[in-house]
């Protein structure tokens, strides 16, 4: 082959890898949305009319298992255990619309319609998000962010109507109202032993508090969200960007006690609290564009990486958990951490490296390891999470806001691609 024939056919072969390599991409991408809507339509069908939402399979495990786990003794978690009624082990947990994860089926409803175009998928993604119109009123949780803005904010993004608006507006009140100026913070929750515990998760919150300000234009919603942001950044993380999962204050805004409640012990770095942070942060960079939150994104990103112990990287339930072959992995965690990696890599200087990661852990969960096979898993459409693992609850199963994030970071990784 003379020179100029030679350099013809490495160009032919230069694209035809790459045309190979775009089919690949679009191969694992085509079959995990194809999944994906199957799974959630023939779940929609079924429960439709119910009154009920989908949330996971209910597991119970050994409390040996749990003490191995947690390197800890029982009484130190038996008063927290979330165990089923036998008669309910190994069937579909399903919850009213006042539980935290009620937004989840109606949001994965919609990513599936963003990702597909399928009409159906839309007729349900309106009719599940309708069902969940009385939380207007309900101000018992700081969770009404997640429940209202992954159902009711996809439905404005989607299918914009004059009703939509209010019902954001109305619950973003009700989270501000559950803001204390003196400490700072938005109260997390109304349980427990704690003055006025605020967890990690409540980050994820704040998107509706972005969402009002940017509807209505005031100031407010942005103020208390930043506001709840910055104390977080002060007093949930330890040195190395690792984060407490509890931390709970007293009436003049000093901390009264930093601890887990679903992680390893109060020292470890529960995976998806890590996931929650990551995501927290880089949205609040999005809205303020101050330098402190990417920062701090970017090391909790960093922490993450130098952490994950698995080489697919679907984290255990746990960064500290022990390394066995019994271990649960949080495939929920992976899907959190993917989404926000897949934003943080538009900001970060070196954002290649995050959006490599999340690239890694979208094509395992889209492995037959972790997606499920059409009409298996109940339904749901990712395998392997970690609810609470101390509570015994929700261990190595279904969970529906896996689901909606591994959606929501194909969505992500979709865009970035074009
Ligand atoms: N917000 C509760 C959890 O992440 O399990």
């Amino acid at each position: 082959m003379n020179i100029k024939n030679s350099l013809i056919a490495s160009a032919l072969m230069a694209i035809a890898c790459i045309s190979c390599k775009n089919d690949k991409t679009e191969n694992w991408m085509d079959h995990s949305v194809d999944v994906a809507s199957q799974q959630l339509l023939a779940t929609a069908e079924k429960m439709d009319g119910t009154g009920v939402l989908p949330r996971s399979i209910w597991t119970v495990y050994p409390l040996d298992f749990v003490e191995r786990q947690t390197e800890r003794d029982r009484k130190t978690f038996a008063d927290s255990l979330v165990l089923p009624a036998d008669s309910l082990v190994n069937k579909m947990h399903t919850i009213n619309i006042y539980d935290w994860t009620s937004g989840f089926f109606p949001g994965s409803l919609w990513y599936a319609y963003e990702l597909t175009g399928n009409e159906d998928l839309r007729k349900y993604a309106a009719s599940y998000t309708n069902m969940l119109a009385p939380l207007r009123d309900f101000k018992r949780t700081h969770d009404i962010g997640f429940m209202v803005n992954c159902s009711f904010g996809n439905a404005l993004r989607l299918a914009p109507n004059d009703t939509i608006q209010p019902i954001l507006v109305s619950t973003a009140d009700n989270l501000c109202s559950r803001f204390d100026e003196r400490i700072g913070c938005i109260r997390s929750w109304d349980f427990g032993r704690w003055n006025f515990p605020v967890i990690i998760d409540n980050m994820m919150n704040l998107d509706l508090l972005f969402n009002a300000w940017h509807l209505t234009g005031n100031k407010k919603y942005y103020d208390i969200a930043i506001k709840h942001a910055e104390t977080t950044m002060k007093h949930h993380f330890r040195k190395d960007f690792t984060s407490f999962h509890v931390v709970s204050y007293n009436n003049d805004g000093t901390v009264e006690e930093q601890c887990t409640h679903q992680g390893k012990n109060d020292a470890s770095a529960w995976a998806r609290g890590q996931a929650w942070a990551v995501y927290g942060y880089t949205r609040c960079y999005r809205e303020s564009k101050d330098k402190k939150f990417l920062d701090q994104a970017i090391n909790v990103a960093n922490m993450i990486m130098s952490r994950v112990k698995t080489e697919d990287c679907i984290p255990y339930w746990d960064y500290d958990a022990p390394v066995t072959d019994e271990t649960p992995r949080d495939a929920s965690a992976a899907a959190v951490t993917a989404s926000a990696f897949l934003e943080l890599c538009s900001y970060a200087p070196d954002g290649k490296k995050y959006s490599d990661y999340a690239e890694k852990i979208l094509r395992s969960l889209s492995s037959e390891s972790y997606l499920a096979k059409p009409g298996e898993n109940m339904g749901f459409v990712l395998m392997h999470s970690t609810g609470s693992l101390p509570n015994d609850s929700e261990i190595d199963t279904p969970l529906n806001y896996a689901d909606y994030y591994y959606l929501e970071a194909l969505v992500r990784y979709k865009e970035l691609k074009k």
